[in-house]
């Protein structure tokens, strides 16, 4: 379906605001039985967002879905279009709407662009029509989505175990600087840099824990941040070896954010001839995720 197809003229009857995320700590604890690998992460949502704006939908049985980026599917593989369905399958008599993204996060760059418009589809629909199902339903019908969208559903600083979704709130982390991004031209495929986790890099390893991450957190940034999914995605994407260097090139916390290819810079970046595209933007507190 086209940009073309949900009707812009109509205003919004809901615009929720969808951001992206950070992954500042990132550690592999095992793998499980079902393929899946047990995380331990600390997650953090950023300013810059996509915007998810909810029409009712024109013909109730094909909800449409449109996009301002043409690279992206607006058909039933987009997770925003899944995450409607899954929703009114839960609770079959919430109507339907045409939902229109318009997408500010690079897609494949481990900024959970497309998991935030899917739980802002979920936030949207139970906003609509209260009061839909309860939290323990909304984030199981999240993690069947994927592993990140049970922290979309939260958003702020928090720690998280299991595949993602055994979630711990944080209070506000404070950055006290600016965030730089630099998305290399090329996305990063999440279930091949898992595949490619080698047994030393799988674990198992004991948990760290909330308290004691918070305490580096404090202490030094830079020792705060890391992410075991760094060798794999460069073995994955050699194209990602030379982005990574600038990790070590400069003086500011940095890191890779889920399996990349984004990396961020807790302050100032090192210059760089490598083709990126470069965005700054900051941390998003909790109390701020529902604005427009
Ligand atoms: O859940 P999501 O769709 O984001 O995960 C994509 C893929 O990443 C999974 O199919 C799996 O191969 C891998 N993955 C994993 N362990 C996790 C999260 C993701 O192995 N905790």
């Amino acid at each position: 379906m086209t940009k073309s197809s949900v009707d812009e003229s109509d205003p919004p009857v809901l615009r929720l605001s969808a951001p992206a995320k950070l992954n500042l700590y990132l550690e592999v604890l095992s793998r499980s039985p079902d393929g899946y690998h047990a995380l331990e992460t600390v997650f953090q949502t950023l300013r810059l967002s996509d915007t998810v704006s909810f029409r009712p939908a024109v013909d109730p049985d094909r909800t449409r879905l449109a996009c301002n980026d043409p690279a992206l599917s607006t058909g039933p593989d987009n997770l925003a279009f899944q995450a409607q369905l899954a929703y009114r399958r839960l609770r079959p008599a919430t109507p339907a709407y045409d939902l229109e993204i318009t997408k500010r996060i690079p897609a494949g760059g481990g900024l959970g662009g497309g998991s935030s418009d899917a739980a802002a589809v979920i936030r949207g629909l139970r906003r609509l029509h209260p009061p839909g199902p309860n939290d323990d339903e909304l984030r199981a019908l999240a993690l069947e989505l994927g592993a990140d969208v049970p922290f979309f559903l939260l958003g702020g600083s928090a720690h998280a175990t299991g595949r993602g979704e055994v979630l711990t709130p944080l209070p506000d982390l404070d950055a006290q600087a600016p965030v730089h991004l630099i998305y290399p031209p090329f996305g990063s495929a999440t279930p091949a840099c898992f595949a490619a986790l080698t047994e030393p890099e799988r674990g198992p390893r004991p948990l760290l824990g909330v308290e004691a991450w918070l305490t580096r957190w404090h202490a030094d940034r830079t020792g705060a941040l890391s992410n075991r999914l760094i060798p794999a995605a460069a073995r994955v994407e050699p194209r990602l070896a030379p982005y990574l260097d600038l990790l070590a090139a400069t003086r500011a916390p940095a890191a890779m954010t889920g399996s990349g290819s984004t990396l961020f810079f807790l302050g100032d970046p090192p210059p760089t001839e490598l083709p990126h595209t470069a965005l700054t933007t900051e941390f998003r507190r909790r109390v701020d995720l529902d604005e427009a």
